[in-house]
């Protein structure tokens, strides 16, 4: 075992590319009345979680959350069962409700739960209790450590302390923690993040998405699959920085918040010439949507203008433009829920058999990145809203790949043009 309860967080003797850590993040210290919405609980309010007991205390706690915890309990027991080991590092835990799911739900040999605010403490110690803190073979089970994130990561990656899942659960587009995240996992690893920068990926301040994920990002009807594109092509630039490749395992965006929650898998690899790190256009004018690669970029323009420059278009990038999840794995996890009956007893609004269903529609390679609102195909084809069902089917009927967005319910994504969905909607309603 390589962490000790004195593991030491002294100042770093080395060299690495971040920030120096005398400036750390001010979200560590800014008071939690100013932080985002909280769900303030009695500190003895004991809350349940699919059969798990914790309390929240006074940490920064979202019941709200809870669809994001089940998926990444569900990522994290799948690698459990398919390697045989899981260690996992709770890089922001808050209450300590997701290194204790970790432990007791996927069965994780050892959870860092680390959490930068020290009143924390006694939250995350009294969660964590019913759990030995060593197993019957004489490994430590679980530690607790206040430090920042980063120096945590950095002092794993240092220590050639490995982990199997880093799960970092931070506010806003922070996101000075993604590159030494991925050097804290093994080659293989999961790697669970979230953006909470709804007016990044609305495309309200390029400047802003552009210095913390690397992508200038304009305003487009789609924003809210952007900002799910804009958190993946982010950490595949850290990545490709280190030598590793990261693909996306799902990709969930939930409107509380909103929040942006995306597991990747970090594989050694380098960038492939095709890969889908590119640009995506969105003409204001007809509605159609391209996505340019790096080699193109001389040559965007919309169809609709003719080849000619075209103001009415819109271009936002790199980000990731292939699929949102990986099909077979979300399969994967789908099965397990149902393992679990997890699929029956849903949390309070998210049905988890239905959202696990539509990411698994949505991983169609032939899909390419963003949905067409059905208000928006109205609007241009002058018709009230075609039903969804039956665009859909029309869509498969005449050859094109089509399915629902998890991210928005009137909704489609297709390999469809907008100016072909305008005519099959005026068809539908009979123009
Ligand atoms: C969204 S909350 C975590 C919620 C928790 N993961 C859950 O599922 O309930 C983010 C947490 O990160 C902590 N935090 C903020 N900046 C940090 C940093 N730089 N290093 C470590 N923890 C930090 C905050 O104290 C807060 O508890
Ligand atoms: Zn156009």
């Amino acid at each position: 075992m390589s962490i000790s309860p004195s593991y030491s967080l002294s100042p770093l003797p080395f060299s690495f590319p971040f920030p120096p850590p005398q400036n750390p993040n001010p979200r560590i210290i800014t008071p939690l009345s100013s932080q985002t919405p909280t769900l303030t609980l009695d500190p003895d309010n004991k809350i349940v979680e699919r059969g798990v007991e914790f309390s929240a205390g006074d940490s920064f706690f979202r019941s709200e959350s809870a669809t994001g915890r089940d998926l990444a309990v569900l990522s994290a027991a799948l690698h459990r069962r398919s390697t045989g080991r899981l260690r996992v590092l709770d890089a922001m835990c808050g209450c300590g409700v997701r290194s204790l799911r970790y432990l007791r739900q996927a069965d994780a040999d050892f959870v860092w739960a680390n959490d930068a605010n020290e009143d924390y403490r006694g939250t995350i110690l009294s969660n964590l209790s019913g759990i030995p803190r060593v197993s019957e073979g004489g490994e430590r089970r679980w530690v607790v450590t206040h430090s920042d994130a980063n120096r945590v990561l950095v002092e794993s990656y240092l220590h050639r302390d490995f982990f199997d899942l880093v799960d970092v659960d931070s506010f806003g587009s922070d996101s000075m923690f993604l590159r030494s995240a991925v050097a804290a996992l093994k080659i293989g690893g999961l790697l669970y993040v979230t953006s909470t920068d709804g007016y990044s990926s609305g495309g309200h301040r390029p400047q802003h998405s552009l210095a913390s994920y690397g992508a200038y990002v304009k305003p487009m009807p789609f924003s809210n699959e952007v900002g799910l594109r804009m958190l993946i092509g982010g950490v595949l630039r850290e990545a490709v920085a280190l030598g590793f490749f990261v693909s996306p395992l799902f990709s969930y965006y939930s409107y509380h918040g909103p929040v942006f929650r995306v597991m990747l898998r970090v594989s050694r690899g380098k960038l492939p010439e095709n890969s889908h790190y590119c640009f995506i256009s969105y003409c204001n004018r007809c509605g159609h949507s391209q996505a340019f690669s790096w080699g193109q970029l001389g040559q965007i323009s919309c169809p609709c203008s003719n080849g000619e420059v075209s103001r009415s278009l819109v271009v936002s990038g790199p980000l990731w433009t292939g699929p949102l999840h990986d099909g077979y794995y979300v399969t994967e996890m789908l099965k397990l829920a149902e393992e679990w009956g997890w699929t029956s007893a849903g949390n309070k609004d998210v049905d988890l058999e239905k959202l696990l269903n539509q990411m698994i529609d949505e991983s169609d390679p032939e899909l390419p990145f963003g949905y067409i609102k059905l208000d928006e195909v109205a609007s241009r084809a002058k018709v009230n809203s075609p039903p969804l069902k039956a665009m859909i089917s029309t869509l498969h009927e005449e050859g094109y790949a089509a399915s629902r967005s998890h991210i928005t319910p009137n909704a489609i994504k297709t390999n469809c043009p907008m100016a072909v969905c305008i005519q099959i909607a005026m068809r539908l309603q009979k123009c």
